[in-house]
């Protein structure tokens, strides 16, 4: 090849920061990729504010983590930030930051101090106006407003971030900004993301992530409760055998877990409240199935992702399945961190698993729906052969769902219950 020339055509800043916005984050999704980068940055106290005033409302997200030298703050305002992460580091694309701000807002302000003894602040702002008249990637530094000064504030004692959102035009449209309509809808997204926060980062609140220590999450001065779906409380819930995979990567493999969980039904609850609590954001028929999780950030919560379909006999079954960063493209995450494909090895390796789920949720949910209990056992058979047949009656039952459709193998149950009453409740269907 002879006299290749280059030509560096550098995207246009207005062009691309606008198209960024449409990127898939809603309200609640956008703080919460905010939210893992203060968990990132070692945060153990993370606090989002919303703050209603006509034409001057504006959102905060607080935490007193390792903050950013002024050199790291501009690398992390950056659209693609120059970074290499650590193994199960919850960022990914460098992007976060950017555009989960700008899906919901046009001015971005970074407050944050690293200096424990000094309050010193660095503060930059990249302002999607100032872009869209320069069509430059700048950003500015000491730009202040009340937001900005809440902010410091926010930072006097200790290190820490604190990301302002103003000019919040997706949030609250224009015409909307200053009247009640837009003071309710500011109080509306808040509580759902306080309810969405609580479920994502149920691990993390509740103290259960291994080497690390409990995350205070506050949304308006509300401290979160952890919303863990499996219930770990209940008593009277099923908790299966743990399977692990492991899923090739590009350079060797990575382990996969999933553990299925039958919860119980709901006069298996220990209190009617904890039961419609446990319910989740779209209640429990629509919070069945997979909750995936990333590094143990929760990245789908609900839904069989095309293994099956959703049923309201299988409302109990749910089923956590847990990976490691380092199959970020097996599972397709997207930047919004709202998505995932299972790779297809791992579907086919969830089959039987999920299977086997699937019939015990079915089985509990029928038992509370029909007799109201679980039948007290009156055979005389031993402990070991009073095992032995639930597990041919459990291996029966996924055999037959597997092949036929539900209704029929429920037809074959009732035949089995009608002429072997005693050899039905041994082999417990
Ligand atoms: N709250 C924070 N505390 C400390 N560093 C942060 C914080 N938020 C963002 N950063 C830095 O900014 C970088 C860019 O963030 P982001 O755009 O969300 O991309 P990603 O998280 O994928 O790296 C992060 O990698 C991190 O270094
Ligand atoms: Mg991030």
């Amino acid at each position: 090849m002879t006299g290749t020339t280059t030509y560096e055509i550098a995207p246009s800043a207005a062009r691309l920061t606008g198209s960024l916005r449409d990127i898939g984050y809603d309200f609640p999704t956008a703080i919460a990729d905010l939210v893992d980068n203060s968990v990132t940055a070692n945060a153990s106290r993370v606090n989002v504010y919303t703050h209603f005033e006509p034409n001057g409302s504006y959102v905060l997200i607080s935490d007193d983590g390792d903050g950013m030298t002024e050199r790291a703050l501009i690398e992390a305002m950056r659209f693609g930030t120059r970074r290499s992460y650590e193994t199960n580091e919850l960022g990914r694309f460098g992007l976060g930051l950017k555009t989960g701000t700008f899906s919901q807002c046009r001015r971005l302000t970074v407050v944050t101090r690293t200096t424990p003894k000094r309050a010193t602040f660095n503060v930059m702002t990249l302002d999607l106006n100032r872009i869209a008249r320069t069509d430059r990637w700048d950003i500015t530094a000491g730009e202040t407003s009340a937001a900005i000064e809440r902010a410091k504030d926010l930072l006097r004692e200790s290190p820490g971030t604190v990301v302002v959102w103003e000019d919040l035009d997706r949030v609250l449209p224009e015409r909307y900004a200053e009247s009640g309509w837009g003071r309710r809808r500011l109080r509306s997204l808040a509580s759902k993301t306080a309810e969405h926060l609580a479920m994502v980062f149920h691990r993390f609140i509740a103290g259960d992530v291994p080497g690390r220590g409990e995350v205070v999450i506050c949304v308006d001065d509300e401290k979160l409760r952890p919303w863990d779906p499996f219930a770990p409380d209940e008593a009277e819930r099923t908790v299966l055998e743990e399977h692990v995979f492991e899923i090739e990567t590009a350079n060797g493999s990575s382990e996969v877990r999933f553990r299925g969980v039958v919860l119980p039904a709901r006069d298996r609850f220990s209190s009617l409240e904890e039961f419609e609590r446990l319910s989740g954001p779209l209640k429990w028929n629509r919070q069945q199935g997979l909750y995936i999780y990333r590094a143990d950030r929760l990245v789908q919560h609900g839904g069989w992702s095309g293994l099956r379909g959703i049923d309201e006999h299988m409302k109990l079954a749910r089923g956590a399945i847990d990976f490691h960063t380092d199959l970020d493209e097996s599972f397709q995450i997207n930047v919004a961190k709202m998505s995932v494909d299972l790779p297809p090895a791992l579907r086919q390796m969830l089959e039987r698993p999920v299977q086997e789920l699937c019939v015990l949720a079915d089985d509990a949910y029928r038992r509370s729906a029909n007799s109201g209990g679980r039948p007290d056992s009156t055979t005389k058979s031993s402990k070991a052969s009073e095992t032995a047949l639930r597990d041919v009656g459990i291996a029966l039952k996924a055999a037959l769902l597997e092949d036929s459709s539900l209704a029929e193998f429920r037809g074959v149950v009732e035949t089995l219950r009608a002429r072997h009453p005693a050899l039905a409740e041994q082999l417990d269907l």
